[in-house]
């Protein structure tokens, strides 16, 4: 007889049989019912923090531009893209992927992606093509996967949510996860040696503004913490609690055994400016040492105009200032789009 058939099975019975006779003992079995689910809840990522993804308006929805967590306004189709056409991957895991955007759009591309959050309501509420690859998992301890499960790893806007002081441990997790590669996107200040640098607006008090712009560029971080930007109650905006800059990501990297590419990023940005990217993400592109480096296209010009055409990117039409500020960081760069060369950057 297994547990379930000799425990579980019985003590559910006489639960349902007295809920059903004797009203006080419902209300003991209503209660604990709803706490032990709430007791699997995040506090900070749960229904008030995505807005409108779960069918709620929520008071302090996540400001992300439109206050609606959708698939278009994370820009999960583009992330997802970036990672199917420029990272030599079949198995992927998303980690921070909230409601699943970017592995059902991974999975719409015909990779095999999963997806981690420490978000309950989040995974509760995943998107259609995400159910059944998206599961409860916390950076912060072990991972529900076993070592090298993953070619690829993408962290889009989540490791910025992790205190500074436990980045180095979550990093050697991330490197646990993959055989091959890492794309993430954290928002950083100061200057970066493979694309736009950052700033400190909106990511630091404005009061503070001043003082940490004349620190000049070898000021690495973390901001302190009581220095971070805040929001009407006081907290941390959107929970960003490491706010640090190019340079010291990339040490934590590093020091967690991954190499920074930076040639591939290069290619990468001009795409994020004619995708209208370049102002929302700082992009960061890491491969295990042993890992092949990435030269060549990893699609031919037909699945990538075929896939250019589903996602509606074929009809773009780059910001200038975005472009400005990717032409200023690498200069002319010709945008190596097939079959549809038309930007700026294109020689
Ligand atoms: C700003 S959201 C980004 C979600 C998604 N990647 C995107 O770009 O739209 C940050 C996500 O990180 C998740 N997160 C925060 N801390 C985490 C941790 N320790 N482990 C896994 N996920 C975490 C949050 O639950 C949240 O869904």
């Amino acid at each position: 007889m297994t547990v379930r058939e000799l425990l579980v099975a019985p003590v559910r019975r006489a639960l349902h049989e007295g809920a059903a006779r004797w009203p006080r003992l419902r209300r003991i079995v209503e209660i604990g019912a709803r706490e032990l689910e709430r007791a699997l809840h995040d506090d900070l990522y749960t229904e008030g923090y995505y807005g409108d993804a779960g069918g709620a308006r929520a008071e302090q929805a996540l400001e992300i531009g439109t206050a609606e967590y959708t698939r278009t306004a994370t820009h999960a189709d583009e992330g997802a893209y970036l990672v199917w056409r420029f990272l030599p991957v079949r198995t992927t895991l998303d980690v921070g992927c909230a409601f699943g955007f970017f592995v059902e759009a991974e999975r719409e591309l015909g990779l095999d992606a999963r997806g981690v959050d420490v978000s309950q309501y989040a995974l509760d509420h995943a998107a259609l093509g995400a159910r059944g690859h998206v599961r409860y998992g916390n950076l912060l301890h072990r991972l529900p996967f076993g070592r090298g499960a993953f070619e690829g790893v993408s962290l889009f806007e989540t490791l910025e949510h992790l205190p500074p002081e436990v980045v180095p441990r979550a990093l050697r997790e991330v490197r646990r996860m993959t055989t091959g590669y890492v794309i993430a996107t954290i928002p950083s200040f100061g200057p970066n040696e493979h694309g736009p640098g950052g700033w400190f607006d909106v990511k630091v008090r404005p009061e503070r503004l001043d003082h940490y712009r004349s620190l000049g560029d070898d000021y690495e971080g973390p901001v302190a913490y009581d220095d971070l930007y805040r929001d009407a109650d006081g907290a941390p905006v959107e929970g960003h609690l490491t706010i640090a800059s190019f340079g010291w990501w990339t040490r934590q990297f590093e020091a967690a055994g991954f190499v920074r590419d930076g040639a591939l990023e290069r290619r990468i940005h001009p795409h994020l400016a004619r995708l209208g990217l370049t102002k929302y993400w700082n992009l960061y592109v890491f491969r295990v040492p042993d890992a092949p480096v990435v030269t060549g296209e990893q699609r031919s010009a037909s699945e990538i105009a075929d896939v250019e055409k589903r996602f509606g990117f074929d009809e773009r039409v780059a910001d200038p200032e975005d472009l400005a500020r990717v032409e200023a960081a690498l200069g002319r760069v010709a945008v190596d789009q097939a079959p549809r060369p038309q930007t700026p950057f294109d020689t």
